[in-house]
């Protein structure tokens, strides 16, 4: 498959499927977490194009294959690569950085030159399968150097570059050592997108004031005579597959076992997250276990099903958090709990999409609490299940999410009174108020999703591509 040039080339720091060595040494390929998967999937179904990635691993030298339709080019790290790149400048310093500071990046020179290394070899990779005046689509902020260094192996491509994660304002960005390469390695792009507007004019306000070039509203004049455009593009979900998967008959019935499995309780309170220190995990479960405490709730009435989907575990901060919230709900099951009645049903494993709808249609209040999200795909996700027009979503203001589903309770996750009232409003919420607001939040989910939000970046990709050639009438018109 090599050997073929490709019209459309993605390149994330992750393939879609994971290799895993069984306990009996065989190796199986699994679905890699997170929404940025989720998200390129059905984009890479629609325009055939190929996926450059890490399978997850050490194992070098892996053949590119095919893995249920899709194409896919496995590139290799070793463990010091993985330790560096991807534990530690990926999500030692980048991830706590782009995520408000809640923990505190580390800066270690080895990592940087590691991000850098591994970043040439994305972008060769992507230089060698692309055919000429190919477009390459580079995901996320362990790739932020390929631009740059694809544009200068392969001036021809046209090339966009998406941020999954938030882009942070300058107070915070400013620190990183090597900020200035960052943004020259984002400038390679033709297009860099972004979730929310917010973000898009922090990084066009740090290029003019790091890197010193012009620009006017969301456009970055190269002295090159290049253009560079920098927009938000929501991301969303598969919303008509979510919700045929809902409807159909197996996740209708496993959604009733789930209920019944937990005793019937009146109203199930639902947490689905990757075990990341910037959901907001601790926090919730805690708003929660006080609400039985003060007797708001009764643990016959209200049950919290989390489910934390191990996540980097290998890295210290994650470590933490998961003895963090271990401890937590052994106390509160300790001290909350009756035989038979767990306060908290808390399940450390990752399901598959079924399970997930089935999970969505059986829970009555989802619980979305991060204190910083780029989206959050699994709000967007639980909307679209809930084909009855009920169920209630408590939001944190701080996922790019609560943009669009303004009907949801919206919450500061740091305000933990404001986080425990929200919750019980929810709860007590009469049907009415419920439908209204659900229906509101379909209708915006339905007609933003996850097609027609790879649709709009790559046409615009393809437009930026015309509006950089033709860069001497444009600035003006558009003024
Ligand atoms: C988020 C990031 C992705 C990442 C995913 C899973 O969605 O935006 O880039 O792939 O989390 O994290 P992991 O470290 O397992 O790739």
């Amino acid at each position: 498959m090599t050997d073929v040039a490709h019209d459309l080339v993605i390149v994330a720091n992750r393939l879609p499927v994971d290799r895993v060595i069984e306990s009996d040494g065989t190796t199986t390929w699994r679905r890699s977490p997170g929404g940025l998967v989720s998200a390129i999937d059905p984009v890479m179904r629609a325009h055939d194009g190929v996926w450059i990635g890490w399978p997850g691993g050490t194992d070098q030298d892996l053949q590119p294959f095919e893995d249920d339709g899709l194409q896919l080019v496995p590139l290799s790290m070793t463990p010091e690569e993985i330790e560096e790149h991807y534990e530690g400048f990926s999500n030692g310093t980048l991830w706590p950085l782009y995520h408000d500071l809640v923990a505190k990046p580390e800066f270690h020179r080895e990592w940087w030159d590691t991000y850098v290394k591994v970043n040439r070899r994305f972008a060769e990779k992507a230089a060698e399968l692309a055919a000429k005046g190919a477009t390459v689509w580079v995901h996320d902020y362990q790739l932020q150097l390929v631009p740059q260094f694809l544009r200068e192996l392969r001036p021809d491509l046209r090339i966009g570059f998406y941020l999954h994660i938030p882009f942070p304002p300058g107070e915070l960005f400013q620190q990183l050592p090597w900020r200035r390469q960052i943004l020259e390695g984002l400038l390679g792009a033709d297009l860099v997108g972004f979730q929310l507007p917010g973000a898009a004019q922090n990084f066009v306000r740090l290029v003019r004031q790091r890197v010193g070039h012009k620009t006017h509203r969301d456009l970055v004049y190269l002295p090159d005579g290049r253009t560079v455009r920098a927009a938000p593009f929501p991301i969303s979900i598969d919303a008509a597959g979510f919700e045929d998967l809902a409807r159909s008959d197996a996740v209708t019935k496993r959604a009733e076992a789930i209920r019944e499995a937990l005793g019937n309780p009146r109203k199930i309170f639902l947490g689905i997250d990757r075990l990341d220190y910037t959901k907001g995990i601790y926090a919730r479960l805690r708003a929660f276990g006080e609400l039985l405490r003060d007797g708001h709730l009764g643990v016959d009435d209200a049950v919290f099903v989390q489910v934390a989907v191990p996540s980097r575990e290998r890295v210290e901060q994650y470590r933490l958090l998961r003895d963090e919230i271990d401890r937590l709900v052994g106390r509160l099951n300790g001290d909350l709990g009756r035989i038979g009645r767990p306060a908290i049903s808390y399940l450390h494993t990752s399901y598959p999409r079924e399970e997930m709808a089935s999970l969505y249609r059986a829970a009555d209040i989802m619980v979305v609490t991060p204190y910083r999200d780029g989206m959050n795909l699994v709000a967007k996700e639980y909307v679209a299940c809930r084909i009855e027009d009920d169920g209630a979503l408590v939001l944190s203001e701080f996922a790019g999410a609560a943009d669009e589903l303004r009907q949801a309770w919206l919450v500061n996750p740091y305000d933990m009174n404001g986080m425990k009232a929200a919750l019980l409003e929810a709860y007590q919420a009469e049907p009415r108020e419920l439908t209204k607001r659900m229906k509101a939040m379909r209708k915006q989910i339905s007609q933003h999703d996850v097609k027609a939000w790879a649709d709009s970046f790559m046409t615009e990709l393809a437009d930026d591509a015309h509006h950089s050639h033709s860069k001497t009438v444009r600035p003006a018109t558009r003024s």
